[in-house]
């Protein structure tokens, strides 16, 4: 089986979860850890981010020194100037196709449409037994290579992480 068109650019998926696959509560992250956000912004700077609208809705403002592209189904949906809409992720890929790296930062109804087609994975790993409402898809570690791990240990409110980089190793 070969892998999934994605325009010749190497898609990425960046995602901070709890070790149950949890990654949100009430449309916004169940935790704060500067240390991935500052990771999240130089990772992706430069770079094409698609989002669902609902993240796009909590992130409130275009991130700057990025091209956002919002996945809707709502024709209407007005955006600020210089941010893209797309009514599919086939069509949010094909606007990114002139990034090499364009990354698929959320949230779960869009990872979920584009864990099969994503070729790099960086995931922080939040230690932490959390409560929350919105999850990653179930996916299988095995199609993908672990090539960087680093553990950071708990510091007063922030939970213990664990950034981590993987490869897709088979389709
Ligand atoms: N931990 C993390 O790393 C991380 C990262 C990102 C987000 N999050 C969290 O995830 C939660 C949001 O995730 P979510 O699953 O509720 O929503 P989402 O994936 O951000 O957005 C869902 C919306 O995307 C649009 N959409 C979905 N599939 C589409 C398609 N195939 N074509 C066109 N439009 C499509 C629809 O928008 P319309 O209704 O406008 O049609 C849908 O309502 C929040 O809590 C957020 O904080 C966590």
């Amino acid at each position: 089986m070969s892998l999934p068109e994605t325009s010749g650019c190497k898609l990425s998926l960046i995602v901070a979860m709890t070790r149950e696959g949890l990654i949100g509560r009430d449309r916004d992250l169940p935790w704060k850890i500067s240390a991935d956000l500052k990771r999240f912004r130089s990772l992706t700077m430069g770079h094409t981010i698609i989002m669902g609208r609902t993240t796009w809705d909590s992130l409130g403002r275009a991130l700057p020194g990025r091209t956002s592209i919002v996945l809707t189904r709502k024709a209407d949906l007005v955006l600020p100037e210089g941010v893209l809409r797309a009514g599919s992720l086939d069509e949010a890929i094909a606007l990114a196709a002139g990034d090499s790296e364009p990354f698929i930062i959320g949230g779960g109804e869009i990872y979920r449409q584009a864990m099969d087609r994503v070729q790099q994975l960086y995931v922080t790993w939040v230690e932490a037994n959390i409560e929350g409402d919105t999850w990653f898809p179930a996916w299988d570690p095995s199609k993908f290579r672990l090539l960087e791990e680093t553990s950071h240990p708990a510091e007063g409110t922030t939970p213990a992480f664990t950034f981590t980089r993987y490869e897709r190793a088979a389709p």
